[in-house]
């Protein structure tokens, strides 16, 4: 039986709820989590509660960004230095929370600073995702756009969590994604045993 590999766990959570306040996704991306074998690392990190400079696109003016500073750097020291990036996003629109967006643009400009390595060893990473809503046909539309991002990157897919969200504890009602989350990382690593030759 497989056992998820001992990796370096990115968990970004977007959820824009007040400082303090445990929403839907964070609890069930913490159930995920908790079974995640010792010798893994968690980092995680709160997008909505970070300073994060709005994405300017240089790609035809200067063609070019200077590095990261502040939270900003952060955040991609953390991308940088993860072996899975789990996105804790709820579904805000059909999409993305802005936060979340704002990273994800960032991508962009980090593809292009001089001297930094970013699209290539994205490549060997796996994202997945952790999300709450109303409604699961509602989840798709983001969770499509989520796979296209990886596909870009040439980044493995974990799968996606959803759960039945709404007010914070909604979701813990929801069985079936309580029982998928004690099974989510193990699934990611079965599908990624299947891949090795
Ligand atoms: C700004 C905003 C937009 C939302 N848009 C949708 C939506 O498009 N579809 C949906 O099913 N739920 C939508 N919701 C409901 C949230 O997805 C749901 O309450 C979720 O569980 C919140 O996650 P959290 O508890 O982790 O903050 C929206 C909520 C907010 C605040």
């Amino acid at each position: 039986m497989s056992t998820p590999h001992c990796l370096q766990h990115l968990f970004l959570s977007t959820s824009s709820r007040a400082p303090g306040q445990v929403g839907n996704t964070e609890w069930l991306a913490r159930r995920a989590a908790d079974t995640l074998p010792a010798g893994s690392t968690q980092t995680w990190h709160h997008l909505a509660h970070m300073d994060l400079p709005p994405f300017i696109d240089q790609r035809h003016t200067t063609g070019s960004y200077q590095p990261p500073v502040g939270d900003m750097r952060t955040l991609l020291d953390a991308t940088l230095a993860a072996e899975h990036i789990v996105f804790v996003s709820p579904v805000y629109w059909y999409s993305i929370p802005s936060p979340l967006k704002t990273y994800l643009d960032h991508w962009s400009a980090w593809m292009r600073v001089p001297g930094l390595a970013f699209k290539e060893p994205m490549g060997a990473k796996t994202l997945s995702l952790i999300t709450t809503s109303g409604d699961r046909a509602r989840a798709q539309p983001m969770i499509d756009s989520l796979i296209l991002c990886a596909k870009f990157l040439g980044m493995r897919w974990g799968g996606a969590l959803w759960g039945q969200g709404g007010p914070p504890g909604a979701v813990q009602a929801d069985a079936r994604a309580v029982a998928e989350a004690n099974d989510f990382f193990q699934a990611a690593a079965r599908s990624t045993d299947a891949l090795r030759p």
